[in-house]
């Protein structure tokens, strides 16, 4: 860095996790089903066992300095069957949100991230079925009275765009529809639908201080070329489909906002071209591009007037030989967007610990810390180190990363 970056007081430094990447023994899910369906490339088993080994996660992000922890609930275990809710899978939530604030850390709770009950999977529908949004409020009802002692932040619901696309476009996630269109754009409904009676629901029980938002990924679409009269217009119809459609539906009940932000996407006159270009690149195969974090930051808290959260940004990485120059760089245009005046609160790194990327099973390796999936055992990576460095300083120091480049050689992509 050429300059000391110091945050705001208070941000929040965190680390993001989801119950069904890291637990194990989602079997109750509809993923879980589309697993054995042979339709995800491999079977997620027992994950990184954080169902037990939760405690061990936790002292991580403490121990590296973070002040902040996110996790998700799993639906499925609190109410295995419609209507027959599990008091011992509360309880061991009630305890893991505990373990939180007893560390030191703020609690951020995602009630749904992807999975659903088997039971409302398995009617081709999952959210599309007309008592999905009631059905989710009343989940909802039945966990938020114990959890909110310790719940800093609640989230509803994680990314409805990503479930509708590769649910009801590419066909890789449950329910596995290709190509319908019409269900990708009908599921918002339903889902903000679900946002809304979870708002209320969260607000009657937990008192109207409650801050209650949703998380959202939100990709950087610029145009591919500069001056081509048209890109504006198509630009403006991509950044409809994928965040405001959806975003417009659930503002008014947001007291907050999770801007998840991985990469940019190049928009050419009737696609985006994540593909196009020389640039550095994530194991993922996905565009690095520190920059767009500020555009995404900036835009969202001008056309929502909310706080923001960053509740995910990471890396895929298996020989963390980018993540830390990937972090600085993210966190140096963060600090521009705060410089300008744009109310973020925090920023939460895409993982604590390696886990199950989904469709993409257990190859990318996002965790601030390496699992050893034959031994779980959990080992912090460098860039951990110099991530828990700047959280516990509140400041990223002049000369951090200095010598430090991206796989390609490209030496930094900070703001000048
Ligand atoms: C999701 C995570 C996922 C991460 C990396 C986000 O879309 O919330 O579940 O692992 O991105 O792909």
């Amino acid at each position: 860095m050429q300059r000391e970056l110091s945050f705001p007081d208070g941000f929040l430094w965190g680390a993001s996790t989801s119950g069904y990447q890291t637990e194990g023994g989602g079997d109750r899910t509809d993923w879980w089903a589309f697993e054995e369906a042979r339709r995800a490339p491999e079977p997620s088993g027992v994950a990184c066992d954080s169902w037990n080994r939760w405690p061990a996660d936790l002292d991580l992000a403490a121990e590296l300095g973070l002040n902040t922890y996110r996790i998700s609930i799993e639906w499925a275990r609190i109410e295995p069957q419609s209507g027959r809710f599990d008091a011992d899978a509360l309880a061991h939530y009630v305890d893991v949100v505990h373990g939180i604030r007893s560390r030191g850390m703020s609690c951020v709770v995602v009630l749904w991230h992807f999975t659903l009950p088997e039971w409302l999977g398995h009617r081709s529908a999952t959210w599309r079925d007309a008592g999905a949004p009631a059905a989710f409020e009343r989940y909802v009802r039945y966990v938020c009275g114990p959890l909110a002692p310790y719940v800093d932040w609640w989230a509803t619901l994680n990314e409805a765009n990503t479930y509708s696309s590769h649910g009801w476009l590419k066909g890789d996630w449950p329910p596995g529809r290709r190509h319908d269109w019409l269900g990708a754009v009908r599921v918002y409904e339903f889902m903000a639908r679900g946002h809304h009676l979870a708002y209320s629901a969260i607000k009657d029980i937990a008192g109207s201080e409650a801050r209650v938002g949703l998380t959202h990924v939100l990709p950087w679409i610029h145009p591919a070329e500069k001056g081509s009269a048209f890109s504006g217009a198509v630009q403006a119809y991509w950044r409809w489909l994928v965040a405001d459609h959806f975003l417009g539906k659930v503002r008014g009940s947001l007291d907050w906002l999770g801007v998840q932000y991985y990469y940019d996407s190049p928009c050419r006159t009737f696609r985006l071209a994540d593909e196009d270009g020389v640039v550095p690149r994530t194991d993922m195969g996905w565009r690095i591009a520190p920059e767009g974090l500020y555009h995404v930051v900036r835009e969202a808290h001008a056309r929502y007037g909310v706080p923001i959260i960053v509740s995910e940004n990471g890396i895929a990485d298996a020989s963390d030989t980018q993540r830390a120059r990937f972090l600085l760089d993210h966190l140096a245009w963060l600090h521009r967007a705060i410089d300008e005046g744009v109310d973020v609160r925090g920023y939460l790194h895409w993982s604590m610990l390696d886990n199950f990327e989904w469709a993409a099973g257990y190859g990318p390796r996002f965790g601030l810390a390496e699992v050893d999936y034959d031994t779980l055992e959990r080992t912090l990576r460098p860039s951990a180190g110099t991530y828990g460095g700047i959280a516990s300083a509140n400041t990223i120091a002049k000369g951090t990363g200095d010598g430090l480049t991206y796989a390609d050689g490209t030496p930094s992509l900070a703001p000048e």
